[in-house]
């Protein structure tokens, strides 16, 4: 071992310039700022037995301003001239820098000496030269960095910082990590396309977020068409399991025998028609997230089995022996009131408890204020994507009803809503294109893009019957809304004008218009 050295070298550029025209990468300094190598030497703990200034012959005569200032703090100071002509230049550079440190280290050998090198001063180039010098072992030396006079006592207690290439070299930077991991999942949380900028869906995302981070089971809950879906994926991805698999299943389709073994598997001959076994949900999900949605639809037997692979974490296939070990995340959702059915009787209350780790209530979209429009945007984009870029226009009045609109079905609803009007509208949409129940709540409106199915009396219509209604119904609709034009009727049934006319024709709706046609333009040579 050496003995602890006790005297100090501080190895840098002159920043005092060149003579004849200023560098480019030199910025003018005020009068007052004495520059980093005085900055430096200034500081109470700055002791230097020695220090080597660095510079090109260019700037040999300011080199030796700065020498002269800086005698005063250090007793030994001298100037280095490297034939160095363009001091940007790596490769010139490097070739000088080299011999340098060789240099440096022979003078002020490491036993007695530590070396201090300033990377506050000369080309940025010359600074990079400097890391990779430290860092490649060549020069042993201790980095420091000189910090702007303006960010002192604000962004940086002191003056002078030593410089590490970790993350734990750069304290700010350490404080903000952890804000950093926080704020991506929660970035990821709302990219799994939750949009929403309402105060609940900030919470939301929160959650979102603070659940992601951990293991338990959640449960989603809110009305249908809310997102629930759409959140449960949004935790797996902002999730450790993300690179794993994300499987929903929908609880509510399946009888119980089929839904038994969709969830946990069979063994192969375990029932009639199971030639061969078959992994469940649960195995295929293995290291990722298992949705159980409609999961208020489970039968007494289903919820059971579930209960018993929540607490302890295995699992046994229909018709199988051994019980197998799984590592699933489980999200459950529902739009029913669970604890109602607890208390019904109809759900267990041991499994109500395993599923709700952590519980996340998806707000009705009428208690999202503002996020009405932001939505109706992203789906207009869609239909923009969908319509090859040709886009649509939402009228003032026609946002204001779509705001006011209690929306019982809530994003689901809105979302089919606005793909409706990439089918029936060409490039504005106005109120008279809303869906009734929409542009005027609980009275009854003019016919929009597709006009109301006629009621029938006496005995039941045919399922013909219905069709054609429907049918005739919609060309009336489209004609009114078109104002006749029969090109753009057609293209907005998604249908081309001559089976139009024949329909029309099929209808008896050519020869005598119907009173709420307007009728057609004067023929244009195409009609
Ligand atoms: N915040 C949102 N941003 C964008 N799209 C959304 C949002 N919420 C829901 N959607 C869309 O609305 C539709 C319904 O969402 P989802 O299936 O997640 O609802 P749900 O709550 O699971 O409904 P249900 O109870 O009927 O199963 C989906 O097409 C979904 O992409
Ligand atoms: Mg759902």
């Amino acid at each position: 071992m050496y003995p602890a050295p006790v005297q100090r070298l501080l190895l840098t550029w002159s920043d005092a310039g060149t003579v004849g025209p200023t560098p480019a990468h030199q910025a003018p300094r005020p009068a007052s700022d004495r520059g980093p190598i005085l900055r430096l030497l200034d500081q109470d703990e700055a002791r230097y037995e020695a220090l080597w200034i660095l510079t090109i012959p260019a700037g040999e005569k300011p080199a030796q301003d700065l020498a002269r200032a800086a005698h005063e703090k250090s007793p030994r100071v001298d100037i280095r001239v490297l034939e160095v002509d363009d001091p940007s230049d790596y490769r010139k550079l490097f070739r000088a820098l080299g011999p340098l440190a060789g240099a440096a280290k022979r003078a002020f050998p490491p036993d007695a000496w530590a070396i201090d090198v300033l990377l506050s001063a000369g080309t940025p180039q010359a600074q990079a030269l400097w890391v990779i010098l430290v860092q490649a072992g060549i020069l042993p030396a201790r980095m420091l960095q000189v910090i702007p006079a303006i960010f002192v006592g604000k962004t940086h207690p002191r003056a002078v910082r030593e410089v590490r290439l970790d993350v734990e070299g750069f304290p700010e930077i350490r404080a903000l990590r952890d804000e950093v991991v926080r704020l991506r999942a929660e970035a990821r949380a709302r990219s799994a396309a939750i949009v929403g900028e309402s105060e609940p869906m900030g919470l939301v995302a929160q959650r979102v977020a603070r659940v992601a981070a951990t293991d338990v089971p959640v449960l989603v809950l809110g009305e249908t068409g809310t997102g629930k879906e759409l959140v449960a994926r949004a935790i797996h991805e902002s999730s450790a399991r993300a690179r794993g698999p994300f499987i929903a299943e929908n609880c509510g389709v399946f009888t119980e025998g089929v839904l038994q073994s969709e969830l946990f598997g069979h063994e192969a001959g375990a029932f009639t028609g199971a030639a061969a076994r078959r992994r469940g949900v649960f195995e295929q999900a293995a290291g990722g997230t298992l949705l159980l949605d409609e999961v208020g639809e489970l039968a007494p037997r289903v919820q059971a089995s579930l209960l018993r692979v929540l607490a302890d974490g295995t699992l046994r296939r229909v018709g199988g022996e051994g019980r197998l070990q799984v590592d699933v995340r489980v999200v459950a959702a529902t739009h029913r009131d669970l604890a109602a059915m607890v208390a019904a009787g109809t759900f267990r209350e041991d499994l109500y408890y395993r599923l709700r780790g952590a519980t996340i209530e998806v707000p009705p979209l009428r208690a999202r204020p503002g996020d009405v429009e932001i939505l109706v945007r992203s789906f207009l984009d869609e239909v923009r994507a969908r319509r090859r870029g040709r886009g649509l226009t939402v009228t003032r009045e026609a946002l204001r009803a779509l705001a006011s609109y209690p929306w019982p079905g809530n994003v689901r609803e809105l979302r089919a809503e606005v793909l409706r009007w990439g089918v029936f509208c060409d490039d504005t949409v106005d109120l008279g294109d809303l869906a009734p129940e929409i542009r005027a709540p609980g009275t009854p409106g003019e016919p929009a893009g597709a006009a109301p199915i006629p009621d029938r009396k006496g005995p039941p219509a045919t399922l013909a019957e219905v069709v054609e209604d429907a049918e005739r119904a919609a060309i009336v609709g489209a004609m009114a809304h078109e104002s006749g034009n029969l090109s753009r009727a057609a293209r907005a049934l998604g249908i081309d004008r001559n089976t139009l006319k024949r329909k029309l024709d099929h209808f008896g709706l050519r020869s005598s218009p119907a009173p709420s046609l307007r009728s057609s333009p004067p023929p244009s040579g195409r009609g």
